[in-house]
């Protein structure tokens, strides 16, 4: 069973995936989850797949304190979250890191459904001397915790700008500024044109998407193509990469794109 644990110190909250109906197994794996983690709080168990505009799991307390919100350790940074309200996964950790490591000094960076600001604080600690980093989110409770994450990570001279709202409404007057654009959510892909629309005329998009297995890819590549042709746009992609299993047999995949404006 896979679970999710977040939090830090003496604070965790557990995630585990079930259907909402099958409650046969559930006091079964809280004493597990609580047996190998003491330092867990409350459990929670997540009945449905992420949906809607906030990209949340439906989610109910089967065990322990309904105070779920923590602090998030990793890499070095931390992320106040409350995984009821807002969606975090400490499962991608590792590929922020690895997009946040792509980032260039003085590179002025796009990030487009921020949530709690993972991607943003994360670019910043590791490339300190990042330009710019813009950061826009539409669920209020996700976008108050970038604020505070903005904070806690002590990042000053307000190199993270952060807007509350519609990431294809909000910074149109950075269009044309941009070097890069990281769009970490599934149907982002319904956002290419505003993405393209922030970058200078050569720039990097850093794309989520969903590829069936059988075709690993073929079908993302097929989508790319047909959408950067309508957009009457050069692109190359850099990287493809697998980040974790999305449903049976599809896989969320991370495309590193370069683009540029004829
Ligand atoms: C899959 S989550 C990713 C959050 C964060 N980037 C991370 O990696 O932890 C997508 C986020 O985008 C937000 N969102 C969805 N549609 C949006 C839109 N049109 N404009 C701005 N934010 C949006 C959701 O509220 C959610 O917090």
């Amino acid at each position: 069973m896979a679970i999710s644990l977040v939090g830090s110190g003496k604070k965790f909250v557990a995630i585990f995936h079930s259907p909402k109906g099958d409650k046969s197994r559930d006091s079964e794996i809280v004493k597990e989850i609580v047996r190998h983690n003491p330092n867990v709080k409350s459990v929670l168990k997540a009945y449905t797949i992420t949906s809607g505009r906030h990209r949340l799991q439906k989610k109910k307390l089967v065990w322990g304190s309904k105070e779920t919100e923590v602090v998030h350790r990793e890499y070095g940074y931390s992320l106040k979250v409350d995984p009821r309200k807002v969606y975090f996964s400490p499962k991608e950790a590792e590929i922020r890191q690895h997009v946040a490591a792509r980032v260039k000094p003085k590179e002025t960076v796009m990030v487009m459904f921020a949530g709690v600001g993972a991607y943003p604080v994360a670019i910043c600690k590791k490339q300190p001397r990042v330009g710019q980093v813009m950061a826009s989110e539409i669920n209020p409770a996700a976008y108050a915790y970038m604020r505070e994450n903005i904070a806690i990570n002590k990042i000053y001279d307000e190199r993270i700008l952060a807007k509350k709202g519609d990431s294809s409404k909000v910074f149109r007057s950075s269009y044309g500024k941009v070097d890069r654009v990281v769009m970490p959510m599934v149907p982002a892909k319904n956002y290419v044109k505003t993405a393209t629309n922030f970058l200078k005329r050569r720039g990097v998009v850093d794309i989520y998407m969903v590829t069936n297995e059988r075709e690993m890819f073929k079908d993302c590549e097929r989508f790319l193509e047909r959408e950067f042709k309508k957009l009457k746009l050069k692109y190359k992609i850099v990287e493809r990469r697998k980040i974790s299993l999305y449903a049976p047999h599809k896989w969320k995949v991370l495309y590193e794109i370069r683009v540029i404006k004829k």
